[in-house]
């Protein structure tokens, strides 16, 4: 039996999606939604074990890391543009699911419980003005349908961009 498209997004993430879209409608500035938002996500998923988000620095050249949830801070608060997986996901506007951190020469270390990664662009006018990172303690945690739900996520954020 074929399904409509709209039914093959899992019901968690709905949910999710409706408590971002209320959150954002609720908060009283541009980083406090965006905090809400890496809240819910850690608080709904149990595989998003650390969740911030990274907005291109005005200059173009490096990512700045904004609101952040998780058990410990990162050092990498600014990343250039092409480093890591980070980096690579902002210059090529492109989702990168990393399986296994340790396989992938391109990975900047964070945390040493890090097994896999994801990373979803934020566009604006059609650019890439910042971007979601999480990481994961499992190999092999994240998917399509977490590629899709944050990419979802993502447009829902891209209004709070920080603005010179
Ligand atoms: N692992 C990322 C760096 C950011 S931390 O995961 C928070 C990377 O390879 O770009």
């Amino acid at each position: 039996m074929s399904h409509p498209v709209a039914e093959e997004r899992p019901v968690e993430h709905g949910d999710a999606l409706n408590l971002v879209r209320a959150a954002i409608a609720e908060a009283p500035g541009p980083d406090a939604a965006a905090q809400r938002a890496v809240e819910i996500l850690r608080d709904r998923f149990h595989h998003y074990d650390w969740v911030g988000i990274y907005w291109l620095d005005p200059s173009g050249t490096d990512l700045v890391l904004g609101p952040w949830i998780g058990p410990e801070p990162t050092e990498h608060t600014r990343i250039p543009l092409g480093t890591g997986i980070c980096g690579a996901a902002a210059a090529s506007g492109q989702t990168e699911i990393v399986n296994d951190v340790d396989a992938d020469p391109r990975y900047l270390a964070c945390f040493s419980s890090t097994r896999s990664e994801i990373v979803v662009p934020i566009f604006a006018d059609g650019q890439v003005v910042g971007e979601i990172d999480i990481d994961g303690s499992d190999r092999d945690a994240y998917d399509q349908t977490d590629a899709r739900f944050l990419e979802e996520v993502a447009a829902l954020l891209a209004p709070f961009r920080p603005r010179p």
